[in-house]
């Protein structure tokens, strides 16, 4: 019996030391979305249907979402995600609609609600009946006079990264794709427009019927409610804006054709169909969103010299790296920004030159110096890796320069080691083979090895790029001589050289481009002299009439040298515009300027303006209102 006992005790013990097997079902477990309560790994929607009415008189979106569902593991309960929503009532079945449990669990700041419900094995359609609230932080209800006609109102959503659970009940997470139909109801005299087949004109009722018919992660489910017009701009696309502003959308945008066949000339099909732009309230809080079929666009990309128009490569370059192949959560967020900045480069590189696309990466390098250093210094200096571990934080916490331009340069690093056309070909297997599916950092890293890497003989550090701090040694050094003269000048005028011993004496600000401004600004020194800033702002009008971007630059730069006789123009840029990546430099300026006047304007401003601002906005500042 000992011997007996004895044996049975060493193979467990054997059995025990043994690595775990990893089956499908529990990678999936180790890679769960800890920004979703939903139980996708037993029971998750296929398709969507929403049936929606969209009241402007009470700022609420109300009616039913039907989940089409696949219960793979026959359970009693799916579980959905749900914020701010009012829960009416959730019922099962498609033709005779059945009453169903539900429950809602303790609100939580991040996450919202895990909306529980009590289904069948064989069910196949879960309805919730429910209406938005004042909270709903994907909605922005704009005022008739916060818009560019000035007589309508205007509802637009924004549902990355975890935002759609607050104008849907649904299953939130990137790792399930879904397909879906709605039926909207607006006022008569506005349109709806969605990530979907849109129509292109109003009609008499003010209902519209949508259809995405490609699987698509549920942050990618948009809607936008306006007095909006279209015009295309050739055989698949064209631009939403309001009437007043196309003239000056058919210019700004005139490049579009072209840069979508340059996209598919390099990566592949364009696979989504149309590719349109909508032209936004100033409070839209990004320069662009990739909803797929209709990237949402901040309208300070309309410049009048089409200096933003790399914003739009990158949106239709996420048609790509990130809406075809799309992160598995928001810890692999860089597998979407990351290639969709290389990519958004080398869609600039065709249409404009290299000359461009280098300028470009070279501020992008700039940009990224900065976040290191800024991170190095934080509460978190993990996070200066690209994949990150987000436990217990907003996924808005990663989604940081790293992301993006470490990332891009992480490819950048690579294409220079492999050469282009190795690496072109390489990508574009690799959005082939991943094409409407979701994928994390692992997996790309094993496809790297064998179709690039381990296949060429080459060796390249991947784990240090992916998984430590800092920026590997080998980055690729990017140049532009454009930018070094430019730098130049910054510095010489620093120094104290009057502008017009300078190459920039009997300069326009339209004789050099906004990035070349942005550079410029950027090597400028705090400590230069007030009759410097003064001979610059007259000469080249930053303060009054640049572009919102040269404005944003500009304007952290003049407070960070103490001046105060902009402050006027300063005021008027932040009650306009709503673009975080625009105004948040500049609060965080004003907080940490020595100046107590600096201090008390940027609460003065703030308590002004944030009524114009989307709630994204408002939360990023008041982040930086409150950190000393
Ligand atoms: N998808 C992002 C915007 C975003 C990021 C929304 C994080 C929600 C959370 C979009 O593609 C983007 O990156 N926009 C940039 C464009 C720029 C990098 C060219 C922006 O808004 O400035
Ligand atoms: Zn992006």
């Amino acid at each position: 019996r000992n011997i007996l006992y004895l044996s049975l005790l060493i193979i467990l013990i054997w059995a025990c030391n043994q690595p775990q097997k990893t089956t499908t079902s529990n990678k999936n477990e180790m890679n769960k979305d800890i920004h979703s309560y939903s139980n996708t790994n037993e029971v998750f929607t296929k398709h969507l249907y929403l049936e929606l009415n969209v009241d402007f008189d009470t700022k609420k979106i109300s009616g039913v979402v039907r989940h089409e569902i696949e219960n793979i593991k026959t359970v009693k309960e799916i579980i959905f995600d749900s914020k701010f929503l009012k829960i009416k009532k959730v019922t099962l079945g498609k033709e005779n609609e059945k009453p169903t449990d539900f429950s809602l669990s303790k609100h939580h700041e991040i996450y919202g609600q895990a909306l529980k419900v009590s289904i069948a094995p064989t069910t196949k359609w879960v309805n919730i009946y429910y209406e938005t609230t004042h909270e709903s932080e994907a909605l922005d209800w704009v005022a008739p006079h916060q818009t560019e006609g000035k007589q309508h109102p205007f509802l637009y959503t924004q549902g990355q990264a975890i935002l759609t659970r607050s104008w849907i009940p649904l299953q939130d997470t990137p790792k399930k794709r879904i397909t879906y139909n709605a039926k909207i109801k607006v006022p008569n005299e506005l349109i709806a427009l969605m990530s979907a087949k849109n129509p292109v004109q109003k009609n008499d009722k003010g209902v519209y019927y949508f259809k995405m018919p490609q699987p698509i992660p549920p942050y990618l489910i948009a809607l936008a409610v306006g007095d909006l017009n279209y015009i295309p701009l050739g055989e698949n696309c064209g631009v939403y804006c309001e009437p007043s502003l196309n003239q000056q959308c058919e210019y700004e945008f005139a490049e579009l054709p072209k840069m979508i066949e340059a996209a598919s000339r390099l990566y592949g099909h364009y696979k989504w169909g149309q590719y349109d732009i909508l032209i936004l309230p100033y409070s839209f809080p990004f320069g662009g969103m990739e909803n797929p079929r209709l990237t949402f666009a901040h309208p300070t990309l309309i410049t009048g010299d089409r200096s933003a128009t790399n914003v739009i490569a990158h949106e239709l370059a996420h048609s790509w790296s990130g809406n075809l192949v799309t992160n598995e959560t928001w810890n692999d967020f860089w597998l979407n920004e990351g290639f969709t900045v290389y990519f958004e480069n080398r869609i600039m590189e065709e249409v404009y030159g290299k000359e461009i696309a280098d300028i470009l990466g070279v501020i992008a390098t700039q940009e990224l110096m900065v976040a290191l250093e800024d991170i190095k210094n934080s509460e978190h200096p993990e996070d200066s890796k690209l994949k990150l571990n987000l436990e217990g934080r907003s996924p808005g916490e990663g989604m940081t320069d790293i992301a993006y331009h470490k990332g891009f340069l992480f490819l950048k690093t690579l294409e220079n080691t492999v050469g282009r056309k190795k690496m072109d070909q390489f990508l574009n297997q690799y959005f082939n083979h991943f094409a409407f599916k979701t994928i994390n950092t692992e997996q790309f890293i094993q496809y790297l090895d064998k179709y690039l890497l381990q296949s060429n003989h080459i060796e390249f550090n991947t784990h240090q790029w992916i998984y430590k701090e800092g920026l590997p040694d080998n980055y690729y050094r990017i140049k532009s001589a454009r930018l070094d003269e430019m730098n130049e000048q910054a510095k010489l005028i620093s120094l104290g050289t009057p502008l017009s011993k300078t190459k920039l004496a009997n300069k326009k600000r339209e004789d050099r481009i906004t990035s070349e401004w942005l550079s410029f600004i950027r090597h400028l020194s705090p400590e230069i002299s007030i009759k410097s800033i003064e001979e610059l702002d007259k000469q080249f009008y930053f303060s009054d009439n640049a572009n919102a971007m040269i404005k944003s630059e500009w304007f952290q730069l003049t407070i960070k040298t103490g001046y105060t006789k902009n402050m006027e123009q300063i005021k008027r840029h932040l009650l306009k515009v709503g673009r975080n990546w625009l105004i948040e430099g500049i609060y965080r300026s004003l907080t940490t300027s020595k100046l107590p006047e600096h201090r008390t304007f940027a609460y003065q401003v703030y308590l002004e303006a944030k009524q114009y601002y989307h709630p994204v906005t408002k939360a990023s500042i008041e982040e930086v209102l409150s950190s000393k």
